[in-house]
């Protein structure tokens, strides 16, 4: 195994403002911890209102340069920063594992997701287009052009923490904002590690600024961005709760916020579906970086002619997966994040059970010890279980029967969430009346895996407000401005 000794040089173990690295004013610092040995990997600050607001008024001071540069100019800068990951991306990738879990052929896909958003948004930054308006009067003429807004914030998870960063900042600068990041407490390491190559590609200081914070740190931050007059929008990667709180705090200055929270995918797979395929889609949706996945396959339904069948196979299939370190070769299945993840996973399979599920295999914590949790597979689930309300963040595949569509639609939907939803089917009337019929913001047909930086990426119901990536994902980090020029007089 290669577990690293050292971090990266570009990165130091400090909160990143102005473009220097720094402590907290405090001098107080928090362990990161490797999930999977739960030993440490460094410190980093503790920071708190008093960080965070120098980290705003250098975003402040660097927003006018910014802004003003072209939008060619400020796409530079972004494929600069693309290329410095790409050209790390083994060492990024170690990194991520290092301190999240993930096995490390997972964390060098993350790492070219997380460059892809700087790539596409320094084009999408490219083509932000106004409009002309025919007028209402003769010697008038209407113009409408997209803005930026000014210091934004953003507020990333640990289960993606390095494209979680990158899905917000590339379109927020891109567009010509400055940024003050707050990555989550478990995983700063990643962002820190994209502060350094920031440097590296150019970007200038101010314009992308790390606050970093343990979890009693999180909501003072989260109150400081939220409340303070020269942040103009905050967007945010995590749970449902939080997330209510952050737009609570955006209301007295009406803040615009965006939202990338829970999610309870129904995973659903038809009698017409290639058996296959779903079962490989099934796999990879429920088990890729430990389920810990805001659109894992949070409730496997299947039609009773297949059910048996599936359920014996997807068992199989779990039965092969390689807990371990991330950094193990072979390894298919990391750690979970934190002791609170694995009880929760505890709790909410001991819940279906208790309420008849059955055992197909798992069930327990993992002989390796630590936070590793045994693949698990359950049948017989029904809507009474906790598992199938809350979102489950571990290596459990939670399996529903279902008899006909208007059945598997009405399952799917009864749920507060609506973030991913995924089917498998062959006929093409029903992938429309299904795709249609899911209450999500993304729907999978014949496929579990639907994350591309090209395509929008955000829920409806609980699940959030606003998107992320594709040509959408910029329009939520802009804002309209309508010219109405009158006086040019009537012409000829
Ligand atoms: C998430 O879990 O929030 C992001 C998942 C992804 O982009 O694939």
């Amino acid at each position: 195994m290669n577990i690293p000794t050292e971090l990266p040089e570009y990165l130091q173990p400090l909160g990143f403002i102005d473009g220097q690295w720094c402590a907290a004013v405090s001098g107080a610092a928090f362990e990161v911890l490797d999930p999977a040995t739960g030993k440490k990997i460094t410190s980093v600050p503790r920071m708190g209102e008093s960080d965070t607001e120098r980290a705003i008024a250098a975003a402040h001071k660097a927003y006018p340069a910014w802004r003003t540069m072209t939008a060619a100019a400020r796409a530079g800068v972004l494929e600069a920063w693309a290329a410095s990951m790409r050209a790390r991306s083994d060492q990024l990738a170690q990194l991520l594992t290092w301190e999240q879990g993930k096995p490390v052929s997972e964390s060098k896909v993350e790492i070219e997701y997380a460059a892809s958003f700087f790539s596409w948004f320094a084009g999408e930054g490219r083509r932000i287009y106004g409009d002309t308006i025919p007028p209402h009067l003769p010697d008038t003429r209407i113009l409408v052009m997209r803005q930026p807004m000014g210091v934004v914030g953003g507020i990333t998870p640990w289960n993606f923490p390095s494209a979680m960063v990158t899905r917000k900042s590339a379109p927020a600068l891109a567009a010509g904002n400055c940024m003050v990041l707050k990555p989550a407490e478990s995983t700063p390491l990643s962002a820190l590690a994209l502060a350094g190559l920031a440097l590296e590609a150019g970007v200038p200081p101010g314009v992308f600024n790390v606050v970093t914070g343990a979890r009693e740190d999180a909501a003072v931050i989260g109150e400081t961005l939220t409340s303070h007059p020269l942040v103009k929008k905050i967007g945010f990667t995590g749970s449902t709760v939080v997330g209510k709180h952050l737009m609570a705090g955006c209301v007295d200055g009406l803040k615009k916020i965006s939202l990338e929270l829970g999610g309870n995918a129904p995973f659903i797979v038809f009698d017409d579906a290639d058996f296959e395929a779903a079962l490989a889609g099934a796999m990879i949706c429920k088990y890729r970086n430990t389920g810990q996945t805001c659109i894992s396959a949070n409730r496997i339904l299947v039609q009773d002619s297949i059910h048996d069948r599936f359920v014996e196979a997807l068992t199989a299939r779990a039965a092969e997966l390689v807990p371990g370190h991330g950094l193990e070769d072979g390894v298919s299945l990391g750690p979970l994040i934190e002791p609170r993840a694995l009880d929760k996973v505890e709790r909410l399979v001991a819940d279906a059970l208790a309420k008849g599920a059955r055992l197909m295999i798992g069930g327990n914590r993992h002989s390796l010890g630590g936070t590793y949790y045994e693949p698990t597979v359950l049948s017989d689930v029904t809507p009474e279980m906790d598992i199938t309300r809350e979102e489950v963040f571990g290596p459990v595949a939670a399996i529903m029967r279902f008899s006909d569509e208007a059945e598997a639609i009405a399952l799917a939907n009864d749920t507060q969430y609506g973030l991913s939803g995924y089917f498998y089917s062959r006929d093409v009337g029903r992938v429309f009346r299904v795709a249609e019929a899911l209450e999500t913001g993304i729907v999978g047909v014949n496929t579990g895996l639907i994350s591309t930086e090209i395509a929008p990426f955000g829920g409806v119901k609980e699940s959030g407000i606003g998107r992320e990536g594709s040509k959408y994902g910029i329009e939520d980090w802009t804002e309209i401005k309508y010219v109405c020029l009158a006086g040019i007089g009537e012409g000829s």
